[in-house]
């Protein structure tokens, strides 16, 4: 592939170990639910630790549009919610970001109405929401879908429900608690996500006040409160972030000291590095420190699954990281149905992939050939940068406003513990 000029890339030479310390940023997905969680609250919010990224920006334009208040000093952001002026989210800012979804529950929760383009599908396959909308209806807001949008409406008030879901969707689970915190009476949901990023949002809806109890279980429950005040609050640690950086140590067969991060929110993922020959010490206040050792071991199968389960959202650079292991890895992908298309782009810089609809075999190779190359979604684009770590001579990486949807600053925090790596 030609490099095209003028268009944003960045250029990694590969080999260089990685050694030192980074800091972890706070976490994507928690901070567009707790924005969204912010509309349900008659007064100024906090969020601190907010990492600066696109997807964040597009929440606070949402906000914006919808009359909220809503300033950034560094990685504090504050929201002020006293007043909201508007229902309707247009459609270019539901585009911006695929999860804007989750605005729809906090909207229809201080509102009572809200009118949403339906948010389509994404780089991942279809993105259905028909579980958002089912667990909605029952709590008793009608839903019209027609040219496009979502129009609803709840004239006699949001009410609590028992909600089985069928699966335990992040995004469903988060919509389900910001309409329910106000909602008339008590909501339960059975087979609930169990992600950190849910308990986090529960945290900080109780802090203004919710009553939400079971968040990181597959019960919770939430008694309806009259309305919400603001709180402060503390976004938590980027899991998926903490993730990458492990990998860029590994895949150099380097070492860091990662700060700020949570390892409880990574219990899957630390065996399997072990079990490759990653050493791997927790201590002090929130460190995780890794060490690879020169050689090390395809851990055989990795089956991505929901909270505690290892995450699908880990899965691409796990695979970057297995394309130079000694052996055979089986990446079985269980959560979406289009997430190797980084397996092609791997294959350009000499990764040995096959895939088959949701499994991908990977032989590891000892050598990685620099190549052009192209992101075509978030996860996907942060794996062919940590292959690119450990590819000889050049790569360059193009689509990186993906990368820049999650990742704050990741061609800096390469740089600096050692990767020669530059954004052009
Ligand atoms: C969230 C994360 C995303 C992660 C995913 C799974 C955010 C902003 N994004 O996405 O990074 O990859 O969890 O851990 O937090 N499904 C349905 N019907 C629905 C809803 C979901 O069939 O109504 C299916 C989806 O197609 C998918 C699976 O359920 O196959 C999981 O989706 P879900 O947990 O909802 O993911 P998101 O909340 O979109």
């Amino acid at each position: 592939m030609a490099v095209k000029k003028g268009v944003p890339r960045i250029v990694v030479q590969g080999g260089n170990r990685l050694s030192g310390e980074l800091s972890i940023q706070g976490a994507k997905n928690s901070i567009l639910p707790l924005l969204s969680g912010t509309v349900l609250c008659q007064g100024e919010s906090v969020l601190h630790n907010c990492p600066n990224l696109t997807d964040a920006d597009a929440a606070c334009r949402i906000l914006t549009c919808l009359g909220c208040k809503c300033v950034r000093e560094g990685g504090s952001i504050t929201v002020n919610s006293r007043h909201l002026l508007n229902t309707d989210v247009p459609v270019e800012l539901m585009r911006e970001m695929r999860s804007s979804i989750v605005f729809l529950g906090a909207i229809l929760g201080r509102t009572r109405e809200c009118r949403l383009s339906f948010p389509g599908g994404c780089e991942l396959g279809p993105r259905p929401i028909d579980l958002h909308v089912m667990a909605l209806r029952k709590m008793g807001v009608n839903i019209e879908e027609e040219h496009g949008y979502l129009n609803c409406n709840a004239p006699k008030g949001i009410n609590g429900a028992y909600i089985s879901l069928s699966l335990p969707s992040v995004g469903a689970t988060e919509n389900i608690i910001l309409a329910a915190a106000t909602a008339k009476g008590t909501t339960e949901i059975h087979n609930a996500a169990r992600e950190p990023e849910i308990v986090d949002l529960a945290d900080f809806l109780n802090k203004c006040g919710a009553k939400i109890s079971g968040a990181g279980t597959g019960a919770v429950v939430i008694e309806g409160v009259q309305a919400l005040n603001g709180a402060e609050h503390e976004v938590i640690p980027d899991r998926i972030v903490t993730a990458t950086y492990l990998c860029s140590a590994a895949i150099t067969r380097g070492e860091l000291v990662l700060k700020n991060a949570d390892s409880s929110h990574i219990s899957a993922i630390i065996p399997v590095l072990e079990q490759m020959g990653c050493s791997i010490y927790v201590y002090g206040d929130n460190r995780i420190y890794i060490n690879a050792a020169r050689t090390l071991n395809a851990p055989h199968k990795i089956r991505t699954s929901a909270h505690p389960g290892f995450p699908t959202d880990a899965q691409p650079m796990f695979m970057a990281l297995a394309s130079t292991l000694k052996g055979t890895t089986v990446f079985v992908e269980t959560i979406f149905d289009n997430r190797f298309r980084h397996a092609q782009e791997l294959s350009r810089l000499g990764a040995k992939i096959s895939t088959h609809d949701r499994v991908a075999v990977v032989e590891g190779v000892q050598r990685l050939t620099g190549a052009e190359l192209e992101a075509t979604d978030l996860r996907g684009g942060a794996a062919l940068v940590t292959a690119a770590l450990f590819a000889e001579g050049t790569t360059g990486i193009t689509g990186i406003s993906h990368i820049d949807r999650g990742y704050d600053d990741i061609v800096g925090n390469l740089k600096k513990t050692g990767a020669n790596i530059t954004a052009t």
